[in-house]
């Protein structure tokens, strides 16, 4: 992108996401690459400035990372966070100590000398959580803030611009982060270009309009909110160039489809196609139990369903998708292993399948901006702050075989739980609310008759990315009216239980 920009090497941590982020929200276009990114491809990205991420290795460390040689030489400022301050170390002669105490937590950092970085900052909880710190400091480098256990915590070399914190100023908890990180930015790199939703839009719009020309243009639309937020600015920037299929698979939520096409009609003077498949996804799905072939079967006969909708669009050469950033960040070898989650991509296969060419407007954004971009472009509120919900929808919630009849009960038992959770005010507190049908029956007593009947779980969790999950207190009164509800109002379901594991070591879906 063709603005000032921060650019952050990452060296595995946990954090770096949180980095581009924090950095974004300050109005600083910021993107994330790997620690062995080479010096010509970093010169011509032209940052304003460089962040080195933390990470899990010693500086020490066999195959430690490492960034090219002469990357504190290229006159760009700089700062290392963590690992990152380890290796300003390492690299400029300075020592670092494996054996001093680690820090995790919580700590009270005090400023030994006015400095740029930290300059304004009110509050000086940061947050610490690092084994390693520094022992000698790297030459041509002063200290500018220390805490109780690490006389090191802070450094710089004004003159070269490059400056270290032991401690974590992108996340929560160190109170005045992001002012750090607005000082680092705005006075040391001097960025002043803007990075907003709205300029992110007006030149999206531009960029669209030049890419595809007088092409038409297909989009899937899922129901979801980057689906949507794609498609009403794809609208925005080409008009009636844009034909929309959305494909009811008869396992969304209840009246999902229905609402997505009012929601179109209200909003949007926007054409969809609705395609009615529940009948191709019911039959195929008959008598299937595993949970990864209901997948095979529903990415295929969404493709197949798609290409036949498709088909009346002839002229179209593109086909849009709303790949996020999160998505297409380079996975670095530092991390080991990757945690690799389910694979979801629902649609893969479809633009080769279809020769037709890819366009992604929403691949340098993170969901927050997707949600910021749909909120400028007049997407409602209620909308846009949506729980994701899985492409293979109800199928991977009704544990064992997918019948209309249990398809119709999770879809009013969900209903219930999703209404009363938001009459108790506790929806957007919750990334993911949702009911699951379990695959079993149990005896209840319900009035003077004995009952046999199928058991609903309720799920509901924290989390920021999917990646991690907590599952959510949710208060017993709010559980006992849902419970009451469910099981009052639907015949077919005699017990409700909630569901308390935690990602990892449980997964978010049942299946
Ligand atoms: P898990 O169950 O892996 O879910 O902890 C993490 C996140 O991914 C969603 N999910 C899916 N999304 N297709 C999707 O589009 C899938 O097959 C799929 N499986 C899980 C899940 O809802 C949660 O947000």
């Amino acid at each position: 992108m063709n603005i000032q920009k921060i650019i952050i090497l990452d060296f595995g941590s946990q954090y770096t996401q949180i980095i581009a982020r924090k950095v974004r929200e300050i109005g600083v276009y910021a993107e994330i690459y790997p620690f062995n990114l080479s010096k010509e491809k970093l010169l011509q990205l032209n940052p304003q400035g460089i962040i080195l991420s933390g990470g899990p290795n010693s500086v020490y460390a066999e195959n430690a990372p490492h960034p090219f040689a002469q990357i504190f030489n290229l006159g760009i400022p700089i700062l290392g966070i963590c690992y990152g301050l380890q290796l300003i170390a390492y690299l400029n002669n300075g020592e670092v100590d494996k054996s001093a105490a680690r820090e995790y937590g919580r700590a009270n950092l005090i400023i030994d000398k006015s400095n740029k970085l930290l300059d304004g900052i009110n509050s000086n909880q940061v947050w610490m959580s690092h084994g390693d710190s520094l022992k000698t400091l790297p030459i041509g480098f002063e200290v500018i803030a220390h805490t109780q256990n690490s006389p090191i915590a802070a450094i710089q070399n004004a003159e070269k611009k490059i400056f270290g914190v032991q401690f974590h100023p992108e996340v929560h908890h160190t109170t005045d982060g992001k002012k750090i990180l607005k000082n680092f930015a705005r006075n040391i790199c001097n960025i002043s270009d803007n990075w907003s939703t709205e300029s992110f839009i007006e030149t999206t719009i531009k960029q669209i309009q030049n890419q595809v020309g007088n092409d038409e243009v297909i989009c899937a639309l899922s129901g979801g909110v980057d689906s949507t937020v794609l498609a009403v600015l794809l609208h925005k920037s080409i008009g009636d160039k844009l034909h929309c299929i959305h494909i009811d698979t008869g396992l969304m939520r209840l009246n999902e489809s229905q609402k997505l096409m009012d929601l179109f009609r209200q909003n949007f003077n926007m054409s969809i196609e609705l395609i009615d498949g529940s009948e191709t996804f019911l039959s195929r799905l008959n008598g299937i139990t595993d949970p990864e072939q209901k997948r095979k079967i529903i990415g295929k006969s969404f493709i197949d369903l798609f290409e036949i909708g498709a088909k009346q669009f002839n002229n179209a050469k593109w086909l849009a998708q709303g790949t996020l950033y999160p998505d297409v960040i380079e996975s670095v070898s530092v991390k080991g292993p990757s945690v690799v989650i389910k694979s979801h991509h629902n649609v893969g296969g479809l633009p080769e399948k279809m020769g037709l060419k890819l366009i992604e407007p929403f691949r340098e954004l993170f969901k927050d901006e997707v949600r910021a971009v749909g909120r400028e472009l007049g997407v409602p509120e209620w909308f846009v702050r949506r729980h994701p919900f899985p492409g293979p929808g109800l199928a991977i919630r009704i544990l064992g075989e997918i019948i209309p009849e249990r398809i119709d009960l999770l879809q009013r038992a969900d209903a219930i739980y999703i209404e009363e959770i938001r009459n108790a005010g506790l929806y957007d507190q919750i990334w993911q609310a949702f009911a699951v049908l379990l695959p079993i029956q149990s005896v209840g007593v319900m009035g003077d008759e004995r009952t046999y009947e199928s058991t609903c779980v309720l799920r509901a969790v924290t989390s920021v990315d999917g990646m991690t999950a907590d599952w959510f207190p949710m208060p017993p009164e709010v559980l006992s009216k849902i419970s009451n509800r469910i099981i009052n109002e639907i015949r077919g379901i005699n017990r409700v239980v909630y569901d308390i594991t935690s990602k990892p070591p449980g997964t978010i879906e049942w299946e």
